[in-house]
């Protein structure tokens, strides 16, 4: 096995959640991208993380934003997890979303929600680190299982 694959094999091995990162494009648009490299980095300050590939037709569009909501996916939203993980458009249907008072663009039935200013990007090898300033966070009232992924596949709770 080459050392490329070892290595995706062996990250491969720590089960994750799945966000989807938010952001409103100039034309008003609510945008998506699916994410499995999303971590709590501090309490006070509040700040959170996550890594954007550099070969993603996305680079451009989170280089022109100041803001982010990260949505933390339930194990019901498998399918809009796919769609924005897809190239293409990355644009969400309003239908899924409310925007929050401070203009963050939440996605509907996730399990959580953190509004976010970019507080710093990190060059890191094949990625960029995002370092978000939380401004507001809150959990959403369901009891609804979690999406997880692992070993390359989404997975349920055991
Ligand atoms: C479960 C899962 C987790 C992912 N995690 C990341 C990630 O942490 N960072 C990233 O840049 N891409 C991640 N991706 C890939 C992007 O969602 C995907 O490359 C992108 O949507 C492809 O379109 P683009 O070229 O327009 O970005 C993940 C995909 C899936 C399905």
């Amino acid at each position: 096995m080459n050392k490329h694959r070892a290595l995706r094999n062996a990250f491969g091995q720590f089960g994750t959640g799945v966000v989807i990162i938010t952001i409103t494009d100039p034309k008003g648009s609510t945008l998506g991208l699916t994410v499995n490299s999303f971590s709590s980095v501090s309490l006070d300050p509040p700040l959170v993380s996550w890594c954007l590939a550099n070969d993603s037709d996305m680079m451009t569009r989170f280089a022109d934003t100041d803001r982010f909501c990260v949505n933390i996916l339930s194990a019901e939203q498998e399918e809009l997890s796919n769609a924005m993980a897809r190239p293409g458009t990355h644009e969400l249907e309003p239908g899924h979303i409310l925007a929050s008072a401070s203009g963050g663009k939440r996605l509907l039935g996730a399990l959580a929600h953190f509004d976010c200013r970019v507080q710093e990007r990190i060059k890191a090898g094949d990625h960029i680190i995002y370092i978000g300033y939380v401004e507001n966070a809150d959990c959403a009232e369901t009891q609804n299982a979690p999406l997880l992924y692992f070993r390359g596949g989404y997975a349920g709770l055991a």
